[in-house]
C-alpha cells in the first residue's frame, strides 16, 4: 500500500475544508514542482488560531497534508503554529511516499503564508517572524 490509513482517512474525509470570509490572514502558495495550489484561511483571536479552513487544488497527498495540518494548529498559539514543520505533518500522517514529500511542504508554507498575511494586515513586517515566504 502506497499510502497509510491516516493519509487515506484525511483524503477521503478532509477536515476544515472551505473558506473563512472574515479571515484575519489568508495564505496562498503554489508548488513549483507540480503546479498544485493551496489556500489557507485563519481566524486569530488573542494570539490564538481560533478557526482555520483550507482549499487545495491538488493531489490527494496535498489534501491529506492540509487537512491534518489544520487539525494540528487549530486552537494553538501563533508561536506554536509557526513551529509546524512539514516533517511533523508527515509523521502525523504515518509517512508519505518520497515523491509526495513536497506536498507536505506546501501545507507548512500555506500556514506560514497565512500568518505572514496576518502580520502584514497589522502593519508588522512578517519576514523576521515568519521567514521568507
Ligand atoms: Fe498534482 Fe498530480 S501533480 S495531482
Ligand atoms: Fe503536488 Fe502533491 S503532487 S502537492
Amino acid at each position: 500500500m502506497l499510502y497509510s490509513d491516516k493519509v487515506m482517512e484525511h483524503f477521503t474525509n478532509p477536515h476544515n475544508v472551505g473558506e473563512l470570509p472574515d479571515a484575519d490572514g489568508i495564505g496562498e502558495v503554489g508548488n513549483a514542482k507540480c503546479g498544485d495550489i493551496m489556500k489557507m484561511y485563519l481566524k486569530i483571536d488573542g494570539g490564538k488560531i481560533t478557526d482555520i479552513k483550507f482549499k487545495t487544488f491538488g493531489c490527494g497527498a496535498a489534501i491529506a497534508t492540509s487537512s491534518i495540518a489544520t487539525d494540528m494548529i487549530k486552537g494553538q498559539t501563533i508561536e506554536d503554529a509557526l513551529k509546524l514543520t512539514n516533517k511533523a505533518v508527515v509523521e502525523a500522517l504515518d509517512g508519505l511516499p518520497p515523491a509526495k514529500i513536497h506536498c507536505s511542504v506546501l501545507a507548512e508554507q500555506a500556514v506560514k503564508a497565512a500568518l505572514a498575511d496576518y502580520y502584514r494586515r497589522q502593519g508588522i513586517d512578517p519576514t523576521p517572524i515568519v521567514g521568507d515566504i
